[in-house]
């Protein structure tokens, strides 16, 4: 392949040998019509580069991921900005450690890396919601990405505070920024509304000037071109190794009759979601359809070149034929692992890029040493039910008909449901949601007794028994909202009336969950009381159990593997590693960033189990992935 890649490069793109007079001195970067091209302070450029998630990646290893990146060769990083990273509570902003952008962006600059701005407000990205805050769905029939005065204004106020941050950082501000995306693959959503792509385009201007380079992406399609571009936002693509390249670029020059090239998104790797089989793309078609690109003088950004973690509960969901959640890991298949290791697909690109540009001297970096720590031993801490005190300290909200997550105020996470029988149920009764209403895993409990669950647009009808007055509790867990498609408007909880045979369910209490709150606390390590009684014996239904983790003078990345443990989150000292199924696979363990690990002090874990825990209440700790099922499906 090498070989016939450098006679291909030998004749590389009419750009590349242009040269347009150096303005003196001047910062600059634009958009050469005539010869193909973009322009860095005059002189001809094009960026290589490769896409990182700032919110998926530990702030203390952004520096690591950052330099094995520029030593790739690369030139730029493509960067995604969560709106609801960010804007968690309407009007109240986070900037500050794994949120801090501003230090990313300045990571990156030292690193020598430009950067290739994605500001949303959507992104997709597969994170809940595609970054969109769900505090939007208290407006019930807000139409999301469309001039509906109420998101316009939502939006407004936020690109008034993100776009005065990033402004300092534009290239011809001093910065590192060389281009900014307007919306995301917006041709592909249905709405097609122009006024909200205007009233995007007329904002950044406002914030960033008349001479940024604004530009679109979208798919591969003449639809979705046709509603993703507007005027004066310069035109890109996105497409992987399965496109045919000169019709996928013949598709860009429809919209873009001159101008450079862009791949915006060349797909390394793919995601997978909870029963898929875990993605791979293959590393050869990935270095040829690159060196394909690259060939044609294109500019082209790598998706993913370091994809990172859902930690905690951002993963995004899918819902086409049916809901289908993102798993917790999000390493992509891509050049640098989950974990930030170069792989051999890392080492392929390279070569690459070697035949079209210069890369760094010098060695790359190494992969960060892993450690296997073992077996921790779990203890019993109690269900749900019987920890009421402590997760959910206020008092509970009544209604009569069960109410949202969105009109509860708490928009992620577990929330608590509790009704009583109506009436005696002298056999098993179906409770039912007829209207496929649990958003997404309802997990069932009469009077302590675990009954099973019920699952979006998989479980329907659970049968229960009991008697009357006894209490049902259900706990329902949303799984991440939809991030891509005409059903964002994804409201969690039970979100349409529950039915006990022919008996509409009323009269709820509930119970919002602060669990994250109680654990970051210390919870339940710091409490003597629960400590005190901790209980050896698993039980079904959700139910917190801890442990400690002894480092031995290390703290190392590792891997949480819960082999036999059913579905549910984990917690190490505080943070929210995410979410583990390895019965629905494919991911089997979950990353441990060493940093979050103490070196000489006991480290708490605390497992919530959803539905049952092994007989031997241990998890292992190894010092590499599993990111398949073991028999190589799910
Ligand atoms: C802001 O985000 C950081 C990093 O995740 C977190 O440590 C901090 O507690 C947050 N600040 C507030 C006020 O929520
Ligand atoms: C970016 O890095 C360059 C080179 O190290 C430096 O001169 C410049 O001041 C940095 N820009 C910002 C905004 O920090
Ligand atoms: C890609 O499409 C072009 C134009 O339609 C065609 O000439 C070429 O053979 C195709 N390449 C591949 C690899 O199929
Ligand atoms: C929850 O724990 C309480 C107190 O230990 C117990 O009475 C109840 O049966 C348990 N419920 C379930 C669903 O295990
Ligand atoms: C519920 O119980 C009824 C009566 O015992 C039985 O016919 C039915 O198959 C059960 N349904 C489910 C979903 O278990
Ligand atoms: C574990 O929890 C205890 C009790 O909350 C706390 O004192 C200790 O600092 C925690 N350990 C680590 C490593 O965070």
């Amino acid at each position: 392949m090498a070989a016939g890649v450098l006679i291909f490069a030998a004749v590389a793109a009419s750009c590349l040998a242009a040269r347009e007079s150096l303005v003196s001195g001047e910062r600059s970067f634009t958009i050469d019509y005539k010869n193909n091209c973009f322009l860095k302070d005059g002189e001809p450029f094009r960026y290589i580069s490769g896409s990182i998630h700032y919110s998926r990646v530990p702030r203390f290893y952004w520096k690591d991921r950052l330099s094995k990146m520029y030593m790739t060769g690369l030139n730029a990083v493509q960067v995604y900005i969560p709106w609801n990273f960010h804007e968690g509570t309407q009007g109240v902003y986070n900037f500050t450690g794994d949120r801090d952008v501003e230090h990313f962006l300045d990571l990156a600059n030292q690193t020598g890396l430009l950067v290739i701005l994605r500001p949303g407000p959507y992104i997709c990205a597969e994170w809940e919601m595609g970054g969109l805050p769900a505090w939007l769905l208290q407006k019930p029939n807000i139409i999301l990405r469309s001039a509906d005065a109420d998101y316009i204004e939502a939006v407004s106020n936020w690109m008034a505070v993100l776009l005065t941050k990033v402004k300092p950082w534009l290239y011809v501000n001093g910065g590192n920024i060389i281009t900014v995306q307007v919306e995301n693959e917006y041709g592909s959503y249905f709405a097609c509304d122009y006024n909200y792509m205007r009233h995007l385009r007329a904002l950044s201007r406002f914030f960033l000037g008349e001479h940024t380079v604004l530009f679109t992406t979208d798919g591969n399609t003449d639809k979705e071109m046709t509603c993703g571009t507007l005027e004066g936002l310069y035109a890109t693509v996105d497409f992987g190794t399965t496109n045919n390249v000169t019709e996928a670029f013949e598709r860009q020059r429809r919209y873009e009759p001159h101008g450079p090239l862009v791949n915006s998104e060349f797909y390394t790797g793919w995601l997978d979601h909870w029963g898929d089989q875990h993605a791979v793309v293959d590393q050869r078609k990935v270095s040829l359809v690159l060196a394909e690109m690259l060939v044609m003088g294109a500019n082209v950004n790598m998706y993913m070149f370091e994809g990172g973690t859902n930690f905690g509960y951002w993963n995004g969901a899918d819902h086409d034929t049916r809901f289908r959640s993102v798993v917790t890991s999000y390493d992509y298949d891509a050049p640098l692992s989950e974990a930030g290791d170069p792989t051999e697909k890392l080492f392929a690109i390279r070569d690459v890029i070697k035949l079209f540009r210069d890369v760094p001297a010098g060695p790359m970096p190494p992969a960060t040493p892993k450690f296997a720590y073992g077996f921790v031993n779990l203890r019993k801490v109690g269900n749900i039910s019987s920890l009421l005190d402590v997760l959910s300290p206020l008092s509970p909200v009544e209604s009569e008909q069960p109410l949202t997550f969105e009109e509860m105020k708490q928009f992620y996470g577990y929330m608590l449901y509790r009704t009583v029988l109506p009436r005696d149920l002298s056999e098993p009764t179906p409770l039912i949601s007829p209207l496929n209403g649990v958003h997404d895993r309802a997990y069932v409990s009469v009077n302590g007794v675990y009954q099973g669950l019920l699952e979006r647009d998989m479980v329907l009808v659970l049968n229960i028994t009991g008697q009357q007055g006894d209490t049902v509790d259900i706990l329902v867990e949303n799984m991440g909202r939809v991030n891509f498609g005409s059903r964002m408007n994804d409201h969690k909880g039970i979100v349409s009336s529950l039915f006990l045979g022919k008996d509409v369910l009323t009269n709820w209490k509930i119970f919002p969950l602060n669990i994250d709150g109680a654990i970051s606390g210390g919870w339940p390590h710091s409490d003597s009381h629960s400590y005190n009684n901790l209980q050896k014996d698993p039980s079904a239904g959700p139910t917190f159990y801890s442990g400690t983790l002894q480092p031995n003078g290390v703290a190392r990345d590792t891997f949480l593997m819960p082999s036999k443990w059913t579905k549910g989150q984990v917690w190490i000292n505080g943070k929210n590693l995410g979410r583990y199924w390895p019965a629905r696979g494919p991911q089997q363990t979950l990353y441990v960033p060493g940093p979050l690990l103490s070196a000489n002090s006991p480290n708490n874990i605390t497992v919530l189990e959803l539905e049952s825990a092994p007989p031997h209440l241990m998890v292992l700790l190894m010092d590499r992935p599993q990111l398949s099922a073991p028999d190589g499906k799910s």
